[in-house]
């Protein structure tokens, strides 16, 4: 009897530490992306890379980087709401190889330029927080100034991307995109096993 009430008990136990498991694992994807969000809608303040280092403590770099994921498994879409671009393309990382092969045109610009604007403002948050979060314990060769200036070539696409439309140059937003899809290409290669 005594056995059995111990692993009843130990199954209950179990259950309940994998249901909070998961629920810690969703609190932190959506707590990072709310907290991304937050960060980039101060992209332009002065305290902005002050703000994301404070914000970096609180955070951890899958759930940062999961903000990346299509709209539909939890990530940023492109815009307020689904339905502005293709399904398939409704996420940061679906978005840029097709924003860095089409760019945007003159036309296309009153619909995507504040969304593509938004997106950009949220890689700066997201470089920014990540210059924290170095995944220090892989190999040294992978070293922490390789990590900040994968970050900075990120930074620097995304800026480069809201310049370009704030500008009107739409030929410069296919370039920038074309950076920054690099940036996070390059870094998966030597930071993502
Ligand atoms: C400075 C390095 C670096 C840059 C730049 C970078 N990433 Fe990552 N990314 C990583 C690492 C490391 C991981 C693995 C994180 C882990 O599993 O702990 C990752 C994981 C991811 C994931 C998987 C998240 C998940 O849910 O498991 C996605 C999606 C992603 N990155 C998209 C992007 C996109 C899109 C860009 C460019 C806009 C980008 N990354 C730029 C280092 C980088």
């Amino acid at each position: 009897m005594k056995m059995r009430n111990l692993v009843v008990g130990g199954l209950a136990l179990a259950f309940a530490l994998s249901t909070s498991t998961v629920a810690i694992a969703l609190q932190g994807k959506k707590g990072a992306l709310e907290a991304v969000d937050k960060l980039a809608k101060k992209a332009k303040d002065a305290s902005f890379a002050e703000d994301c280092k404070s914000a970096a403590k609180g955070l951890e770099l899958d759930p940062v980087m999961h903000s990346f994921k299509p709209r539909a498994r939890g990530g940023f879409g492109i815009g307020g709401k689904a339905g502005l671009v293709p399904a398939n393309q409704d996420g940061i990382e679906a978005y840029l190889p097709a924003l860095s092969k089409k760019g945007l045109s003159a036309a296309d610009a009153g619909k995507m330029g504040e969304p593509v604007i938004e997106m950009a403002n949220r890689v700066l948050a997201i470089a920014e927080v990540s210059d924290h979060l170095w995944p220090e314990s892989k190999e040294s060769a992978k070293s922490k100034k390789k990590w900040l200036e994968l970050n900075q070539m990120m930074k620097d696409g995304a800026k480069e991307v809201a310049e370009a439309v704030e500008t009107k140059n739409y030929a410069g937003v296919k370039k920038a995109a074309g950076k920054l899809n690099t940036s996070c290409s390059e870094c998966h290669s030597v930071f993502r096993d």
